[in-house]
């Protein structure tokens, strides 16, 4: 993965260790959760483009938003497909096409990885973006069921 130039003077590229409070602290305004001592090395991990990734969308000034991604293993697939996480663009630049671009970029990436798709699940809270992905090529494709397992995972996943 590497630096890519965008329209409006905006890159894209993979995260950095420096990057880390800046992405940190988009997630939690994301979530409303508190970082935890878990996250970091999630975080280190997804540098590694072990089983993650993140994407940085930047101008000269500040990084504007985040796109983070898992990449998950499956038989049927004889390989991995990509879900999309987490994904914010700060308040200041909403609306500019960068939000576009990150999730583009995260398609993208997952197809030179060689992932065989990419989706991404709404909650109640992010129901209202649902627009906004079917602009970027997303349909539905069935409903998802799940089950909490730890009482401190009741977040709002993408
Ligand atoms: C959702 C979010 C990432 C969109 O980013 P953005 O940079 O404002 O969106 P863009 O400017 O790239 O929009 C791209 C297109 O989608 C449209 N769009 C944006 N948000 C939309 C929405 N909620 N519903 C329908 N269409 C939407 C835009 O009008 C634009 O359409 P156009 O190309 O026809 O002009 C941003 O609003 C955000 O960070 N929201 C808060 C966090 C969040 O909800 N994250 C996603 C969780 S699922």
């Amino acid at each position: 993965m590497t630096v890519e130039h965008h329209p409006n003077g905006v890159s894209t590229r993979p995260a950095k260790v420096d990057d880390q409070s800046r992405v940190f602290e988009l997630i939690e305004q994301l979530t409303g959760e508190a970082v935890t001592s878990d996250w970091q090395g999630v975080y280190e991990s997804h540098l590694r483009l072990e089983r993650g990734a993140v994407v940085i969308a930047e101008n000269d000034v500040s990084i504007l938003g985040i796109a983070t991604v898992s990449y998950n293993m499956t038989i049927r697939y004889g390989g991995e497909y990509c879900e999309l996480e987490e994904l914010i663009v700060d308040d200041s630049a909403r609306g500019l096409n960068l939000g576009r671009i990150l999730v583009q970029r995260t398609i993208d990436d997952a197809r030179r990885r060689g992932c065989a798709e990419i989706g991404l699940y709404l909650v109640p809270s992010t129901e209202g973006n649902r627009g906004f992905y079917e602009k970027l090529g997303f349909e539905v494709l069935g409903t998802e069921m799940r089950q909490i397992l730890k009482a401190d995972q009741v977040i709002a996943k993408e």
